[in-house]
């Protein structure tokens, strides 16, 4: 019997291909990163990423299928992200599942990117297991460059949207002020690391919409912020002070999805709890969401960084439940830069 899914993520910068069998264990995958080559325009270049996962994503399968030592009587269905993201970034790895499932005549699947987020703390593998306890129904917030969102997950395919960012997303304030301080790209990691020699009380930045009942958020109060308190240092005092204002403005960020996930949780209190998406890799979120979960005796799952950051294996688990419901998307499907209308239920609570 075929028993693996195969599966794509290329919605952003990261190419990434991976192999799962029928119990969510991730037996292989690996996801090409392309900073050195967004590095020096300072952000993700759509046409350079494109380009990028055309280049990189068959010589990944191909790795995959010698070190598996598979063939195609293997796989059994293929998962690919075509929501939401860069368009043209998703349109290679759809048409790349595309093909090889009508080449190889196999089911193939379309994925939101979210959603695959959201289904991350699922996987497991040689390294990591699933903590037991963890369990449906939970609260999650997926935070990343290109979103900050609040779920309340109930079940595979059940997602409803309780709250999101008004503008940009946690990881993208992140970035641009790291850009700002004159710090590299991507920023997050490289503020994260000054921040932990810094004063997180040094600065005074704004927490937006903190007090307001709602699961909302916004990051470009904090972004004006900090660019009107930059204007009034020299390069010197900004250097200077680099710890303490990365630390201050790294607080500022985490106070706030720390304090609406607070919120959220008085109104659905469910036992366990995820963070995912490129920022839970933050440091000082890990720890003060930890701490958060362990005075309220939650189960709190923040995935291994490898399945936080984009990675198709969390594709591949969004794509299995689906497969093995007998669902085969028809060709037709497209690639979207946003999400769709049924992806999921949005549902602000006041
Ligand atoms: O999930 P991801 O790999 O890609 C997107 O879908 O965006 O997340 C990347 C984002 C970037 O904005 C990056 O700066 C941020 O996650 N990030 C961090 C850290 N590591 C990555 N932000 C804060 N602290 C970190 N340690
Ligand atoms: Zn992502």
């Amino acid at each position: 019997m075929s028993s693996y899914v195969l599966s794509f993520e290329t919605s952003c910068d990261d190419t990434s291909v991976a192999l799962m069998d029928r119990q969510r264990k991730v037996l292989w995958c690996q996801a090409a990163n392309q900073d050195t080559r967004h590095k020096i325009f300072g952000g993700v270049v759509p046409e350079i990423a494109s380009r990028a996962h055309t280049e990189t994503i068959l010589p990944l399968v191909d790795l995959l299928f010698q070190e598996m030592q598979i063939t195609w009587d293997d796989i059994f269905g293929i998962a690919v992200t075509t929501r939401p993201g860069l368009i043209g970034s998703l349109m290679v790895g759809l048409m790349t599942a595309k093909t090889l499932a009508m080449a190889k005549k196999k089911p193939f699947v379309s994925v939101n990117h979210i959603e695959a987020h959201l289904l991350a703390p699922w996987l497991w593998d040689d390294k990591h297991v699933v903590n037991p306890q963890f369990q449906f129904p939970y609260l999650a917030l997926a935070v990343s460059g290109g979103h900050s969102h609040y779920f309340h997950v109930k079940s595979w395919g059940d997602y409803e949207l309780l709250g999101h960012t008004l503008d940009d997303a946690a990881g993208e304030a992140f970035d641009k002020f790291a850009k700002m301080v004159g710090l590299g790209f991507p920023g997050g990691v490289q503020v994260d690391s000054a921040a932990q020699k810094g004063n997180p009380k040094a600065y005074n930045f704004p927490r937006s919409m903190i007090h307001e009942d709602n699961a909302m958020l916004s990051f470009s109060g904090l972004k004006s912020s900090a660019l009107r308190l930059l204007s009034t240092m020299t390069k010197d005092d900004i250097e200077k002070n680099l710890n303490d204002l990365c630390a201050s403005f790294q607080e500022a960020i985490v106070d706030t999805l720390i304090s609406k996930l607070d919120w959220l949780h008085k109104k659905f209190p469910t036992k366990s709890v995820v963070i995912t998406g490129g920022v839970s890799a933050n440091s000082r979120l890990r720890s003060r969401a930890q701490d958060w979960a362990d005075k309220r005796k939650l189960i709190l799952q923040i995935p291994p960084l490898r399945y936080c950051t984009d990675n198709a294996a969390m594709v591949a688990a969004a794509g299995l439940w689906r497969l093995e419901q007998g669902i085969n998307d028809n060709f037709s499907v497209a690639a979207s830069a946003s999400s769709l209308d049924v992806d999921f239920s949005l549902r602000v609570q006041r």
